[in-house]
């Protein structure tokens, strides 16, 4: 059956997640799939209207890590959502993982991108090695894909002037909570979390450099109440850091 709008999409996406097939198989079927839905954009008329004059479908926006990442459609039973990217050219992306896989199409203007493989051991958390190990340009209609965790870094940039926009359809995350930003310069991995908790981490990470009794002591506390496992991680880096002075 023909896909011409996301509806239809989600529908057909969804039969195919439920015959429970191999990645290989989802891969593949699922960009053919995708690569139906972006190469119309017709069916995107709607959303960049309603963004613009919408008020209500605006708000209902929630603040994902990403600030370009417009969200529009989540499967009720959680196992995929589909978002689009609005790339804006001359601005840079980090390199980043993601905490699921996502096959991404190009819908409107054409994007770069670019794949990296971590080169380090992974023995610390807050330093990667990452070397580029593709660089390819994206026209409408055309499909991509990452993995999840360090098995699908990449970059995605806007080109020729243009702004661009990219369906991204995501699994269900093996990971929740953050994903990293890596900088080839300083070999650094940061882990990126949603605007409403970033402050709330930028403080953890701060006390890790701060080596008084004080500091650890609100490590302490937080390590002890009922916090997601990814803050409990952060504030036991923190407490390492100060372990390490
Ligand atoms: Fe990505």
């Amino acid at each position: 059956m023909a896909i011409n709008n996301l509806d239809q999409f989600c529908q057909q996406f969804k039969a195919l997640l439920d015959q429970k097939p191999d990645w290989p198989e989802l891969l593949a079927k699922g960009r053919a799939m995708l690569g139906e839905l972006v190469s119309n954009h017709d069916w995107f008329k709607d959303t960049l209207s309603r963004l613009v004059l919408d008020q209500v479908f605006l708000k209902n926006q929630w603040q994902s890590i990403d600030p370009n990442d417009i969200q529009l459609y989540f499967s009720p039973d959680k196992d995929f959502s589909v978002r689009a990217f609005i790339w804006e050219p001359g601005t840079y992306y980090p390199i980043h993982d993601h905490g699921a896989w996502g096959i991404v199409g190009a819908l409107i203007n054409q994007v770069r991108e670019r794949k990296f493989a971590r080169v380090d051991d992974m023995s610390d958390v807050n330093h990667a090695k990452v070397k580029q190990i593709s660089d390819a340009t994206l026209s409408p209609g055309e499909t991509t894909y990452v993995l999840p965790l360090h098995d699908g870094i990449h970059q995605m940039l806007a080109l020729k002037n243009q702004v661009a926009v990219t369906i991204h359809v995501y699994g269900a995350p093996v990971r929740k909570g953050f994903i990293h930003y890596y900088d080839p310069h300083f070999n650094t991995a940061i882990r990126v979390y949603r605007p409403s908790i970033n402050k709330k981490m930028l403080a953890i990470k701060a006390l890790g450099s701060i080596p008084e009794d004080w500091a650890k002591e609100v490590l302490l506390t937080a390590l002890n109440s009922a916090e997601p496992d990814y803050i409990l991680d952060e504030c036991r880096y923190s407490l390492d850091k100060m372990g390490d002075k």
